[in-house]
């Protein structure tokens, strides 16, 4: 079967030729992402293989359909950037990889906490100018604070377990609780409360149309003065403009993400050399309490190996007709 493969890095390469099965598996990577302009790259192709940022809405998956691509195989977890029922009117398949590495992401998450919170980033700057001052990087002990995790999933779930080790108070939402959780002390409560009494919140819940700018205007305001919001998630769940006049007033004390709404257009990318024209972007990069990493929560050896393993596998199930979990469908 040959498929066309978007967005690809040079570690994709380097993982997918170690899984590739090139007799069955033609494989042709395309650096380009996805999307209406890129689209015409398919033709010529049975599927396509894709990441978080390209882009499939109806107009896209059309003309996929046009070129009879039958697989759309996502080489990722979050299914957002695709329009679900143009896929199934067109009768495409749509799989996904439901788990490469929560630990991975998770661990990003307390990277995120843990930099932010002990400034090691600005440390590790200064020495290397010879400042071996310590004044401004005091931090907080992160035992006995309440953290508020906003979806218990593989990620959410890992992450309770990493900050229950850590001596924290650990809140957590979500419409399905996991009784394995309660058994560790993990308390579920309502997400009001939640954003209400966490010293830092966590977001690892998926975006759609119900999540999205879950954290807004209204429950920025309830939360703690001072709070530390982290988001590996997707961009989506944060209303960016809320967010930057909640850092403005101190609101929020902190802010770490992995993703970002409008993630398309930046991430993934090196623009140096250019000017960026995401005027909300270069506000939060200006303040000294944010640290933005552009959407590699999933980026280690492990994770990457499953990635390619899971995706080449989801490709051999479609070819031999099997069902698999990891197929996606419209709800
Ligand atoms: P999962 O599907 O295992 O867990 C998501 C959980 O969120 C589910 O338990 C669901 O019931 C819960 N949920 C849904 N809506 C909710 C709401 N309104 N409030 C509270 N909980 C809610 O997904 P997983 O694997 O844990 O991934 C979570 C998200 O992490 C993905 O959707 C994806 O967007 C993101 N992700 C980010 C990566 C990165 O590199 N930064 C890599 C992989 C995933």
């Amino acid at each position: 079967m040959k498929i066309a493969v978007f967005s690809t890095k040079d570690y994709d390469r380097q993982y997918f030729s170690k899984v590739e099965r090139r007799d069955a598996i033609k494989l042709k990577f395309f650096d380009v992402p996805l999307k209406k302009d890129t689209v015409s790259l398919a033709e010529g192709y049975e599927g396509v293989c894709v990441f978080v940022n390209d882009h499939l809405d109806r107009e896209v998956i059309d003309a996929l359909a046009s070129y009879n691509i039958r697989l759309i195989a996502l080489r990722c977890a979050g299914f957002n950037n695709v329009d679900l029922k143009a896929a199934e009117k067109n009768d495409i398949t749509v799989v996904r990889v439901p788990a490469y590495s929560p630990e991975a992401v998770a661990e990003h998450a307390l990277a995120l906490i843990l930099t932010l919170n002990r400034k090691t980033h600005k440390a590790y700057n200064r020495i290397r100018e010879g400042n071996f001052s310590l004044e401004r990087l005091i931090g907080f002990d992160v035992h006995k604070k309440t953290v508020g995790v906003i979806g218990t999933g593989k990620i959410g779930a890992h992450f309770c377990r990493i900050t229950k080790g850590l001596g924290c108070k650990v809140l957590a939402t979500d419409f399905y609780p996991s009784e394995e959780l309660k058994s560790y002390g993990i308390q579920y409560v309502e997400q009001s409360e939640l954003v209400k009494q966490a010293d830092i919140i966590s977001l690892h819940c998926p975006l759609n149309e119900h999540t999205h700018h879950l954290i807004n205007e209204d429950t920025l305001s309830v939360m703690k003065d001072g709070v530390m919001l982290i988001n590996t998630s997707r961009g989506g769940l944060i209303d960016t403009s809320a967010v930057i006049e909640a850092l403005k007033s101190g609101k929020v004390g902190y802010l770490g993400i992995d993703v970002y709404e409008q993630e398309e257009q930046l991430f993934f990318q090196d623009l140096s050399e250019s000017v960026i024209q995401d005027d909300q972007i270069t506000r939060l990069i200006s303040f000294p309490n944010v640290l933005i990493t552009a959407h590699q929560g999933f980026l280690t050896a492990e994770a990457l190996t499953e990635i390619a393993t899971t995706t080449i596998g989801n490709i051999e199930d479609f070819m031999k007709g099997k069902s698999s979990d990891n197929v996606v469908r419209s709800s």
